[in-house]
């Protein structure tokens, strides 16, 4: 017997107790369509906004920082595709290592991230610097970020768009978590200097009918 699909309108849409921000009400139609062209080579700030992140390296000796927002989460594993480009002091360690953390970094660290991507470890110590802490990680030489939300080794399991399109794809092997951040937003780059920091957390678990094993 064919079993049948389960189509949206057979999800039970009731009205859950503090609910109260998803619309009620239709919007008010315009009259137009209001779409303007927008310059396609800004298009990427579309989507760019997941988590801002500190990448950790560790290479001939010394261990850098530096901030990567052109990032794609890629599967459960978890896997997660960078965009890292050779300009960076951290691309050879990274080549070269095949290893990194990912970090997850809250709110309060927002402008020292935004500074750990506008200077290179070529000239400097950046956990130094920027007085964050380095852990030893559990499975790769990179350290942790003892200050961040997250952290995540890494390994690289895949460079074939490294040269076309700069793109690392990583494979996390240990993850860590902060066990009491002080703040626990993390923040979004919109591509252009400005961020948007997490907001309220809407919690819509009891419609995930569907996806009750990602719960
Ligand atoms: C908010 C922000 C986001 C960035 N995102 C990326 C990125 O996704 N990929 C990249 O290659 N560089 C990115 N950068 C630039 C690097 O972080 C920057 O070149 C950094 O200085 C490299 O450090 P390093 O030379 O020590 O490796 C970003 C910088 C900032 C401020």
């Amino acid at each position: 017997m064919a079993t049948r699909r389960t189509r949206y309108s057979d999800v039970p849409r009731t009205q859950a107790p503090g609910e109260s921000l998803l619309p009620t009400r239709t919007p008010v139609r315009e009259k137009e369509p209001r779409q303007v062209e927008f310059p396609l080579d800004r298009a990427f700030t579309f989507v760019e906004s997941g988590p801002v992140l500190l990448i950790s390296t560790h290479h001939h000796g010394k261990s850098n920082l530096m901030t990567v927002s052109c990032h794609a989460s890629m599967g459960f594993e978890p896997t997660i595709g960078i965009c890292l480009g050779p300009w960076n002091f951290s691309y050879a360690a990274l080549v070269e290592t095949g290893e990194c953390v990912v970090a997850v970094p809250t709110a309060d660290l927002l402008p020292r991230v935004v500074d750990i991507g506008n200077c290179s470890g070529r000239t400097m110590d950046k956990f130094l610097e920027f007085g964050l802490t380095p852990l030893p990680s559990r499975k790769v030489k990179a350290p942790l970020v003892a200050e961040c939300l997250y952290n995540l080794e890494c390994r690289v399991t895949n460079r074939a768009l490294a040269d076309s399109h700069n793109f690392f794809v990583l494979q996390g092997v240990k993850a860590w978590r902060h066990p009491a951040p002080a703040d626990a937003r993390t923040f979004h780059a919109v591509g252009d200097g400005t961020f948007i920091v997490d907001g309220e957390v809407i919690d819509l678990r009891h419609r995930m009918v569907k996806w009750q094993d990602c719960i």
